[in-house]
């Protein structure tokens, strides 16, 4: 497994391995890797002939008072566990080489960005476009794979792709849970024994969401209500928010006849939690 550093040898690195008609997966990570990020690699491996992972905590993407200096980092561990998942490249710039001095291009979209997380951080997702539109550059892939937990995420980066034209195909891929339902993430960590089990509500409240979806109830208000109920048992628990949605424009839905996603951020303790699950209704599976 080759480790890079710089921008240089990464693109003369991909520009080798195009030249060889050798496909290449990326895996965008800011390490620390878990269970969920092993899990994009091993797709990537089936998909391409090389996977290319990038850990680096992007800046950008933290607002003022976030947790960018305390994130937890680990790039020993993170690179055993690279090469363990048959990882061909890790690619792990510092700071600077992504950002100098004089850095002044960032991407905006103008309506995903305007639900949800982008609401609470409201200048998260100009960094994360930012960053991946970078790393597209540098990585040259043909596909890029990223985790469906961050959903507003997800949808950022197809339409950036689309809208600039990147020849590149983005693969988004399912949840990866605990054993207990709790979505993966490298913010768990932060969690106490405690909140550990009461960050458990966030995937609590998804269930009993489907649960009245399969008993009838479509009006999104009284679901919502009910996730709320959950949630706010939880000692330590305080809602950023939950929604149920179109999953294509995050615009809110009110009566569910045709398949939603729901998406919740939830802080446990001083920790934010995301997560979220379609809403599928049988009767009109049935259709
Ligand atoms: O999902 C993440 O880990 C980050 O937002 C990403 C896509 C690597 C960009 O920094």
């Amino acid at each position: 497994m080759k480790i890079i550093n710089t921008v240089r040898e990464m693109q003369n690195h991909s520009d080798f391995s195009r030249m060889r008609e050798r496909s290449i997966a990326l895996v965008p990570t800011m390490g620390f890797l878990h269970e969920g990020h092993l899990s994009l690699m091993k797709d990537g491996k089936k998909r391409a002939n090389e996977v290319v992972v990038s850990i680096f905590v992007n800046p950008t993407q933290f607002g003022p008072g976030e947790d960018f200096t305390s994130y937890p980092r680990n790039l020993d561990r993170d690179l055993a566990l690279c090469q363990d998942a048959g990882a061909d490249v890790v690619f792990t710039p510092k700071d600077t080489e992504l950002y100098q001095s004089a850095y002044q291009t960032y991407i905006n979209l103008t309506k995903l960005p305007n639900h949800l997380c982008g609401i609470s951080r409201p200048t998260h997702f100009k960094g994360v476009a930012t960053v991946v539109s970078k790393l597209f550059n540098i990585v040259k892939p043909h596909i890029a794979i990223f985790g469906q937990k961050d959903y507003q995420q997800l949808l950022v980066i197809r339409q950036m792709v689309c809208d600039l034209n990147f020849d590149i195909e983005i693969i988004g891929a399912p949840i990866v849970r605990e054993a207990d339902g709790l979505a993966m993430s490298s913010r768990n960590t932060y969690l106490t024994p405690e909140q550990r089990k009461q960050a458990l509500c966030l995937y609590n409240s998804l269930n009993k969401a489907q649960e009245l979806v399969n008993s009838g109830v479509i009006e999104t208000a009284k679901i919502i209500d009910a996730a709320k109920d959950i949630i706010s048992s939880q000692p330590e628990a305080m809602i950023d928010y939950i929604r149920i949605c179109d999953p294509d424009t995050l615009e809110d839905v009110q009566i569910l006849d045709k398949p939603v996603r729901m998406v919740l951020a939830v802080k446990i303790g001083k920790t934010r939690l995301i997560d979220n699950m379609m809403l599928t209704i049988e009767s009109l599976n049935k259709l």
